[in-house]
């Protein structure tokens, strides 16, 4: 795995333009085993798990032309690929996207048999909702072995499905096999995130009959056929969270282009409430901290609209250095605190109680060499390196490529010092 060299304390300010967002983008390419139309997407980042995710579409038969977009044909798939080989498997396992090759699949192919899916180690990462939601339309699936095994007889049947607790996986899992289901099916209690409404807007483009995209109750109408078409994928709100929290942990000002501040209105509100100034307009937001140190303050993460689970390791950095007292508190995932003890090698004043991670700010970090253990909070050590005093090393950098595109030339041209260093 790569490491960053990164020379701090600076200020980070400038602007930053935000690429397309990672959990849009993925499930979009795994609908798409749903037409035989072509369609083609714009604004798909450049990331690690896309690349995975467009392997495993080749090897599953779909053409696939890049260029500034993606130009995809998945008329011919390989009928027999629904059992993997090896080099499929280990793709599989690499990633938690994944999982929504099921229902596309058991649409096209009526069966399925694939590993169970990776992901970062933030907690367990289930499937059981997966499982239920695709039941209750017909599939007959189950995981023996660690392989997840499904069939379904002809098409999938419409249904009620009552969510036990909002998961986006499920939801999309769900929505993926209701598209061709006989008759309508209803999700209720689903998750709202701008990201499943990104993939509504993106099957109705195609033809699909989807409403109640970020309410509490989905409906889809089953159709027979979708078309083909384009489709632009939304801005990274996750990538433009952690660039504010860049500006702000270092008292710098920035510019974040082509983003769209309604889909992170909580995060503006939260670093309003440290202080920051914060402005908007209809696809930029900005912030500012004028130079001052931000005030610590309190965090629930959950389900969207609330404050998102992927922002917590970025706003846990942020408490570290904040004037005051602060408690972060998880809801969402049971493991996703493994970086605290990382920052508590740079000095970081801090300790964990069961789900809440409480920090008295302190002025300074001072630098060492730690180590990522997933993707937010490997960018959240990196942001800490640009901070801290002297030279930090942040090793297994290689989780950050999975969410966040050209992360050191963006943070350089912020005023950065960090350089790669390649593994052998
Ligand atoms: C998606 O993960 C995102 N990943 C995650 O982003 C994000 O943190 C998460 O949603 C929550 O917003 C992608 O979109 C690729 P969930 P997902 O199903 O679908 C439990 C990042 O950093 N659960 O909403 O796996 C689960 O354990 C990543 O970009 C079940 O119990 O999340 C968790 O406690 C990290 N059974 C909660 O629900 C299930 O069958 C929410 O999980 C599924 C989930």
């Amino acid at each position: 795995m790569d490491k960053f060299i990164i020379k701090g304390p600076v200020r980070l300010k400038g602007e930053v333009i935000i690429s397309g967002s990672k959990n849009a983008a993925l499930p979009i390419l795994f609908a798409s085993l749903l037409t035989e139309e072509p369609i083609e997407i714009m604004n798909i980042p450049k990331l690690k798990d896309i690349d995975i995710t467009i392997k495993l579409l080749l090897y599953l038969g779909v053409k696939i032309k890049k260029k500034d977009s993606i130009e995809i044909d998945a008329s011919n798939l390989y009928k027999y690929r629904t059992t993997m080989d090896p080099f499929a498997e280990n793709l599989i396992k690499s990633i938690r996207a994944s999982i929504w090759m099921i229902s596309p699949l058991l649409v096209r192919f009526g069966k399925i048999k694939i590993p169970l899916p990776g992901g970062c180690l933030i907690g367990k990462r289930p499937i059981n909702l997966h499982i239920d939601g695709l039941r209750k339309l017909g599939a007959k699936i189950y995981v023996k072995k660690n392989y997840i095994i499904g069939y379904i007889k002809k098409k999938f049947k419409g249904s009620c499905i009552i969510m036990e607790k909002n998961s986006v996986g499920a939801t999309i899992s769900i929505i993926l096999a209701a598209i061709y289901a006989s008759n309508i099916t209803i999700i209720k209690n689903p998750a709202k995130e701008p990201e499943i409404k990104d993939l509504i807007n993106f099957l109705n483009t195609l033809g699909a009959k989807i409403s109640g995209a970020g309410t509490n109750k989905i409906i889809i109408e089953g159709i027979t056929k979708l078309k083909g078409g384009c489709y632009k994928i939304i801005s990274d709100r996750i990538e433009t969270g952690t660039f504010l929290i860049a500006a702000a942990i270092s008292r710098g000002k920035i510019l974040c282009k082509k983003t769209d501040p309604k889909n992170l209105a909580i995060v503006l509100e939260k670093l309003k409430n440290t202080g920051a100034k914060i402005k908007t307009g209809k696809n930029w937001c900005s912030l500012d901290m004028k130079n001052k140190r931000p005030k610590a303050i309190d965090i629930i993460t959950g389900p969207y609209p609330y404050f998102p689970t992927d922002m917590q390791p970025q706003f846990t950095l942020l408490n570290l250095i904040a004037n005051g007292i602060s408690t972060i508190t998880e809801t969402i995932f049971e493991n996703r605190f493994l970086y605290v003890n990382e920052l508590v090698r740079m000095g970081a004043n801090i300790f964990l109680k069961k789900n809440k991670v409480c920090c008295k700010g302190i002025k300074l970090l001072s630098n060492a060499e730690v180590t990522a253990t997933d993707l937010r909070a490997a960018v959240s050590l990196v942001l800490a390196g640009c901070i801290a005093s002297g030279i930090t090393i942040v090793n297994n950098i290689n989780y950050i490529d999975r969410g966040y595109e050209k992360i050191e030339d963006k943070l350089s041209s912020l005023g950065a010092i960090i350089q790669r260093i390649k593994s052998e």
